[in-house]
Formats: C-alpha cells, structure tokens, sequence
C-alpha cells in the first residue's frame, strides 16, 4: 500500500518495577529450577509491581510521562492514547482514561486494546492509522501488563514465564519515507481455549466458586501455544520480508515478543537473521505480554538510527499475531524534529 503520510515512531519511553523475582526466589515456592527455567525460556529474572493502588495505569502513566520528557512536550499535546493490557486495573473505565487524568492530557481521547502478547503490536497498528489519515498529529501507544496479578504461584508452568512491565512510543506524522512500511496481522479465535483467563468476564463472572477453580488466572497448554507460535510469528515475519523484497541482511533488528529464546530463535532463523540483529531482553523481564517490544526499543533506542529497518514480530492468546515492517525515524543522539 502506498502512503504519503507514514507513521513514525518518534520516542519511546518505560516503566520498570524495582522489585525483582529471580528464578532461584521461585525454587522457593514451586518445584523448579534455575536450570529448567533459562534452558526451557531464557528467563533469569522478571519485575514484580507491590504496593498499595498499584495497578496497569500507574505503569502506563510513567512510561507516557518518560516520553513527554524527553520529547520536552506537555500532555496537552497528545491527542489519541491506546493501552494495550490484558490486566487493566478495573474492567471499566477503560486504562487509557486513567492515564489521560495521570498525566494530564486534556485534548486526548483514548481506549483500551486487548489482544493479549499482540496487543502492543495491533495498538500501533492502530494508532498508525490515525495518523496517517489525519485525524491525530501525536498518539501515544502504550503496552503495559501487570501479569503477577493473574499469575498463579503454585502454578509451576505458568509462574516462572510472566513480569510486570510498561512501554510506550509516540508516533508522529512523517512524510520522508520513515515510519510503519506494512503489515501482517491475524487472528485465530478457534485457539482461544489454549491461552486464556477464564473467569472474570461475562461469561464466568466472579463467584466463589470461580476462585476455588483458580479461574481468575492464566491457563495455558504450553506445547501447543509452543508450536503455533514459532509457526505463526515465522510465516507472517517471512510473508512481510518477500512482499517488501527485504532480505535478511536488509533488516537492521528483528523486534520479537519476549515470550520464550527458543521461539525467538526459530523465528529468527526462518528468516535467514544473524543472532546479533535480534533484540533479546527476555532474560531480565521474563514475558510482560503488552510491554515486551516497546521495552526492546526502549532497550536498543541508543543503538537505532534513522532509517534502520526493523520487523516487529509478536505471538500471543486469541490466538492473535502479526508482524509488521517498520523504518526507524529517528537517531538517538539528535532530537527528533
Ligand atoms: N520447572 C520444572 N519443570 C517444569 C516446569 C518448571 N517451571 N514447567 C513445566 N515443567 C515440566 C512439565 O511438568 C513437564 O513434565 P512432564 O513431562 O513430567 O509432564 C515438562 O517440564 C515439560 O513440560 P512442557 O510444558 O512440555 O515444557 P516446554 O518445553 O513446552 O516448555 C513453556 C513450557 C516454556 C511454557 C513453553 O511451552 C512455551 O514457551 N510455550 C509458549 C508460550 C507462548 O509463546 N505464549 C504466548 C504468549 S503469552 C500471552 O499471549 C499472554
């Protein structure tokens, strides 16, 4: 598709808890080992969110906040905020609201995104789209989980996967070639009883007994979200390679969803990339499901220059995923214009 006005993300900002739960603290409390877990995932260590009136938009609010001052603007400017979250801090209002009174933001509108490890991905996405029709000159998108409070800690499957987390980029109108190129996204709602929460929602509400079945936390077959996932992050990153005619040497950073190294390690591998052109920060966040590709790209900004072409690759419940090939808008050093 050709488009005069692009995209571009213009900053990025993040939200890190202090607290950290590391896999020796999880020998702790279930049956597991340092060993298993960074063989079977990479993960050492995640980010844990305590205190008191601590939920997603606390997060979001201060990864929004990092970026209003870097880019040295105030939030009166932002005109569209999306929250992608599986955890928003109450089903309704919606995150985004939360964080356009947070921080101020008096000519916003704003929503929620759910669409689980993908989120972040269909939130930009998304956010694009009103940029490039002209209805939003700044919208802020926002990827935060705070995945502890649907992890359940006896859970040995599920516990050692999940951290807490928020990022967030701002994307601006450009029209020198920078910004989001295309995209592949999908969904599968036949795969949706593999990776979910099942109580909560309006199909099992909150009762006593959906406690005592633990259905207010995450479910997942491990092994088959395992095989769709590599499957399906591969196909559509290698489908956007050949319709934008880029090889491997062409694509200066592949952008996975930190879900599991082994399924990054496919999916880099399907597409002909060098272990050094891939962000990995699985290790010390474990899988904060929205965050995980904006933490990247807030992780690696120092090292992104204009121009750089990055595919964006996530997976997740639904099922939902997608890639999308995106042309980085700014060098780190230079403020963006
Ligand atoms: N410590 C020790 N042993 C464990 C642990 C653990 N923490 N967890 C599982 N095991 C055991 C199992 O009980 C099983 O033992 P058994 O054979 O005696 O029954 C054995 O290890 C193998 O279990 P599997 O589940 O087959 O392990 P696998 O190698 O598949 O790894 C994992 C599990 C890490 C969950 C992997 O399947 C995975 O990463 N799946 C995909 C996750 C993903 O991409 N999710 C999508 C995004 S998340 C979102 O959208 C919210």
């Amino acid at each position: 598709m050709r488009r005069s006005t692009r995209a571009a993300v213009t900053a990025v900002g993040h939200f890190l808890p202090e607290t950290r739960l590391t896999n020796q603290d999880l020998t702790q409390m279930v049956d597991t080992t340092d060993e298993w877990i960074k063989s079977r995932t990479g993960i050492e260590e995640r980010r844990i969110l305590k205190g008191e009136s601590m939920g997603v938009s606390y997060m979001a609010s201060r990864a929004a906040q990092e970026i209003l001052k870097k880019r040295g603007m105030t939030a009166d400017e932002i005109d569209v905020i999306i929250v992608a979250t599986v955890t928003a801090d109450m089903s309704f209002p919606a995150t985004a609201c939360l964080v356009q009174a947070e921080i101020g933001a008096t000519n916003a509108w704003g929503f929620d995104l759910s669409a689980a490890c993908s989120g972040f991905l269909f939130a930009l996405n998304t956010g694009a789209g009103f940029i490039e029709s002209g209805r939003a000159e700044k919208v802020l998108v926002i990827g935060s989980d705070k995945m502890s409070s649907i992890t359940d800690y006896t859970d040995r499957k599920t516990c050692v996967l999940f951290g807490d987390a928020a990022a967030a980029v701002l994307l601006e109108p450009d029209s020198q070639g920078y910004g989001l190129m295309d995209s592949v996204l999908r969904v599968d709602g036949k795969g949706w009883e593999a990776l979910c929460m099942l109580g909560g929602g309006s199909l099992h509400p909150p009762t006593h007994e959906t406690v005592d079945q633990k259905m207010h936390y995450i479910h997942q077959d491990g092994k088959t979200v395992f095989r769709i996932a590599v499957k399906g992050m591969a196909d559509v990153a290698v489908e956007l390679m050949e319709r934008n005619d880029l090889t491997g040497d062409d694509i200066r950073y592949l952008v996975p969803h930190q879900a599991n190294q082994r399924i990054i390690d496919a999916v880099a591998r399907r597409m002909d990339l060098d272990p050094q052109r891939v962000m990995l920060n699985i290790s010390r966040y474990g899988n904060t499901t929205a965050a995980t590709i904006p933490l990247c790209l807030h992780d690696w900004e120092e090292q992104l220059k204009r121009g750089d072409n990055l595919v964006i690759a996530a997976f997740g419940g639904g099922y939902t995923w997608g890639a999308t090939y995106l042309r980085w808008g700014y060098d780190y050093a230079v403020s963006p214009s």
